[in-house]
């Protein structure tokens, strides 16, 4: 391909949106809008990327920059032909054509850009547009064609007669065009429309009305992947193809997807071959998870690494955490930010994990709280412990060495450390230090009375 720089629209109102946040912030599993065209972009080999941006969209401006873009502030969104138009000096030193991109367009491929591009250059088009057949062709802008079949102009359907509004074929939002012709032809529009704004689509009708070579090149395949998230509406469609491609992309690799439909991956997770995957199990932000895992129904992993052969049962909870290999956690766990979960760890029922390292083969089977908790392999943590590890101002430690065992009920008042081999008896409230192999108990001693007479009655009953 020849010199190619790229643009990709942003600055728009986002009007239909009707939210605080800006539409290509918004995110699509797990990554905002805006970051799928860059993407896209990129893989295409452009340079420059331009995006261009509102005044007030800092976090647009932020994600851009983290990715290698420049940003070309639109002070007021007056159209898209205008948007484009802010991207001029950015592009003062760049000669060939610009690829045109819409940042509420996620699932464009990078196939479809290189087909376009080499069809426009191909054709030595001067403008090229990516056109799509559309059962419902909605809101997208009409692509009109001569009884030749020649592209003549694209018409917004606000401004359609309705003739044009039958027309199936419309316009992606996708154009490369030769950059001076552009730019030149980008200050000659005018706002005669619904709208009043300057429509980067007339540069259509101008090339036609000057003789030039005009490309309207249809994309083919699956419409969707042209979509347009104008409203949430669109946003929920565009979020299930999305989904769709990505669980196919893992069941591909390997990866059992027992219920594609109801399994919710983030673009950014990776998965290991021979791993299940139940229904209902959100895979959220940048989690790993090994081979031959299984992750059962109602599982949410945020940001997590997860080794290989571990076992997160039914509606476990876990983010910003570690599981080692061949652990088993859950049901109904809770591993909340910094946990780090050893090999062979069982981890049980309505049991909290906060900040705390369990290691090798240790247990905590069933409704416990360990929050900033160091404790040891192979302790065996009865039901029912808790640690104390708040005093209303500061937080505090608990040490539990190897091999402890800590019967249920137990409660470690940290700062507290407990020796390797030791020995909690049941329902005890720990707040002193204990030695190795010593068996530390606080229960008072059980009384029997015999023969006892309770000496109040129940009112009216006998
Ligand atoms: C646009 C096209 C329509 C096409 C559709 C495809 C025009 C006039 N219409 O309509 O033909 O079928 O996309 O999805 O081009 N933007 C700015 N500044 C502005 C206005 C918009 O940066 O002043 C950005 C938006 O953030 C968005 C993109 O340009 O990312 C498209 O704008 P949008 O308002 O969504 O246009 P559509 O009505 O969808
Ligand atoms: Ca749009």
């Amino acid at each position: 391909m020849g010199k190619l720089a790229v643009v990709i629209l942003a600055a728009g109102k986002s009007t239909r949106m009707k939210s605080k946040t800006s539409k290509v912030m918004h995110l699509l599993a797990g990554r905002p809008l805006i970051t799928y065209s860059i993407e896209a972009a990129a893989a295409v080999n452009v340079r420059p990327l331009v995006v261009v941006a509102g005044p007030d969209q800092r976090d647009v401006m932020a994600e851009v920059k983290s990715r290698g873009g420049i940003v070309a502030i639109q002070r007021e969104a007056l159209g898209t032909g205008h948007a484009v138009l802010q991207a001029r000096p950015a592009l003062s030193g760049f000669k060939g054509r610009v690829l045109i991109l819409c940042g509420d367009a996620p699932l464009v491929r990078e196939e479809t850009l290189k087909k376009f591009v080499s069809e426009v250059e191909e054709q030595n088009a001067v403008c090229g547009v990516l056109t799509m057949e559309m059962k419902d062709p909605g809101s997208y802008g009409r692509i009109i064609r001569d009884l030749d079949g020649q592209p003549v102009r694209i018409v917004e359907a606000r401004d359609a007669h309705k003739d044009d509004l039958a027309v199936k074929e419309v316009n992606s939002g996708i154009f490369c065009v030769e950059k001076k012709w552009l730019f030149d032809t980008l200050t000659k529009i005018e706002p005669k429309n619904h709208q009043k704004e300057y429509y980067l689509t007339d540069i259509a009708h101008r090339a036609i009305s000057e003789g030039k070579k005009m490309v309207a090149f249809p994309g083919g395949g699956d419409p969707r992947e042209f979509l347009g998230v104008n409203t949430r509406v669109d946003l929920a469609e565009a979020t299930a193809c999305m989904r769709e491609r990505i669980n196919r992309r893992h069941m591909l690799a390997g990866v059992s997807i027992v219920d594609p439909e109801r399994t919710y991956i983030d673009a950014d997770v990776r998965i290991g071959n021979d791993t299940t995957i139940w229904p209902g199990a959100m895979l959220l932000g940048k989690s790993r998870i090994g081979s031959a895992c299984t992750i059962e129904n109602g599982v949410v992993l945020k940001n997590s690494t997860v080794d290989d052969s571990v076992h997160i049962r039914s509606y476990s909870v876990i983010e910003d955490s570690s599981i080692a290999r061949a652990a088993v956690v859950g049901p109904f766990s809770r591993l909340r930010p910094a946990s780090v979960i050893g090999k062979n760890v069982r981890i049980g029922n309505f049991v909290e994990i906060k900040k705390s390292e369990i290691k090798e083969g240790a247990k905590a089977n069933h409704l416990t709280y360990l929050g900033d908790a160091t404790i040891g392999p192979r302790v065996n943590v009865g039901c029912g412990t808790i640690t104390c590890n708040y005093d209303g101002r500061a937080k505090y430690r608990t040490f539990v060495g190897e091999g402890a065992f800590i019967g249920s009920d137990t409660q470690f008042v940290a700062p507290v450390r407990i020796g390797r081999g030791a020995t909690i008896g049941a329902g005890s409230t720990i707040t002193k230090d204990v030695p190795p192999k010593a068996l530390a108990l606080t229960r008072s001693p059980q009384v029997i009375v015999k023969n006892w007479k309770p000496k109040r009655q129940v009112k009216g009953k006998r």
